[in-house]
């Protein structure tokens, strides 16, 4: 069996747009195990641990591929099946507390992973900021646990990674979205990624660590509510350093005149994969054209080095923690915060096989 691996082009590229399109990553055989799948499955039925989903990592090209750029990781065990059913806009906030149908870039909302989510309050909130943050995260699953690494967000994440709260972000190293359905005309709710924001993210971590060692929201530079929003209560998914870097003239706004950072929509057929960095913002987008329902399948993958004692299954975000929040056991002289804080602000320490291409990058800039 071949074991396909990047081409240094490939490597070039993948390094300055933080992702890469890998074409026909999965055989046929494997996208029309892993339709059928989908297509069997009773309603509410969680294909997430399913061979035929795990196959489009762990029998396609995506493993040697990572294997080689990236180093070792655990074959994952669960994934998430992105599945977007056809919907025209809507009138519902969103998460960052404006209205649906307001928003360009088919309801693009860019976040980096890791990041609590709690759901978006449907009515304009009243009080002061204070009142509206302790009563928003209070809404949530933890019930009201005040500002606390223990209160976990509707998408399953920790406020903070740790106890010390000083991390507001979960990290791991590779995402992987592997196409299942034809993306190949815009607005089929394809993945949408800003393309070369990682560098401007690896970046801004390094200032925050800089600056009081606290890194993601509520971190320096980084308030986790949008006041402004319509709702008055928005995510802050990123900080304003990094969404004006990304917005100028030609941007899009909504009608209060806040202009949006523009992503580039990933076309892909089946079979097709993307790799892209944890650190690059990201989003799904609205399926308002395509002919059938999107499916991307999504893994989180990460460098098995930064915690090798740790076996993870590719599907959470927040892998220094137990999915529901535990508080995992470390041996003396492991501080899986300080790793994970390293890794973000190194982010090219974890692909062992791009050490040659960051190298020319950075002695040709
Ligand atoms: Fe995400």
């Amino acid at each position: 069996m071949a074991h396909p691996v990047l081409t240094d082009e490939q490597k070039r590229s993948f390094h300055r747009d933080g992702f890469i399109v890998v074409k026909n990553a999965a055989s046929d055989a494997l996208v029309e195990a892993a339709r059928a799948r989908i297509r069997s499955a009773e309603r509410g039925e969680n294909l997430g641990s399913t061979k035929e989903m795990l196959d489009l990592v762990n029998a396609s090209s995506v493993t040697s591929i990572l294997n080689d750029a990236m180093g070792e990781f655990d074959p994952p065990s669960a994934c998430q099946v992105g599945v977007l059913k056809k919907v025209q806009p809507g009138e519902r906030y969103n998460n960052l507390g404006y209205v649906d149908r307001d928003m360009p870039y088919y309801g693009a909302e860019l976040h980096m992973d890791g990041n609590i989510t709690i759901a978006s309050p449907q009515e304009v909130q009243q009080g002061s900021p204070d009142e509206i943050y302790r009563r928003h995260f209070a809404s949530g699953p933890s019930g009201d646990l005040g500002r606390s690494a223990a209160v976990m967000g509707h998408n399953m994440t920790p406020m903070f990674q740790d106890p010390q709260m000083t991390l507001g972000l979960g990290s791991f190293t590779a995402f992987v979205f592997v196409c299942l359905n034809d993306q190949m005309q815009p607005g089929c709710g394809q993945t949408s990624l800003l393309k070369g924001g990682h560098h401007a993210t690896e970046k801004f971590f390094r200032w925050q660590f800089e600056s009081n060692g606290h890194l993601g929201p509520e971190g320096p530079g980084w308030p986790r509510l949008n006041y402004d929003a319509p709702n008055r209560c928005g995510m802050n998914y990123l900080p304003d350093a990094i969404h004006d870097q990304f917005t100028d003239d030609d941007s899009l706004a909504t009608p209060d005149g806040r202009r949006w950072p523009q992503p580039v929509q990933i076309l892909m057929q089946p079979g097709d994969a993307c790799i892209a960095m944890y650190h690059i913002p990201h989003s799904g987008s609205r399926n308002e054209n395509g002919s059938e329902s999107r499916k991307n399948i999504i893994f989180r993958i990460r460098n098995k080095k930064r915690q090798p004692g740790k076996t993870l299954t590719g599907l959470s975000d927040h892998p220094d923690r137990g999915w529901k929040g535990e508080f995992l056991e470390y041996e003396d002289g492991n501080d899986p915060w300080a790793r994970s804080k390293y890794a973000m602000c190194n982010m090219w320490d974890e692909w062992q096989g791009m050490q040659h291409i960051v190298l020319q990058e950075q002695k040709s800039q």
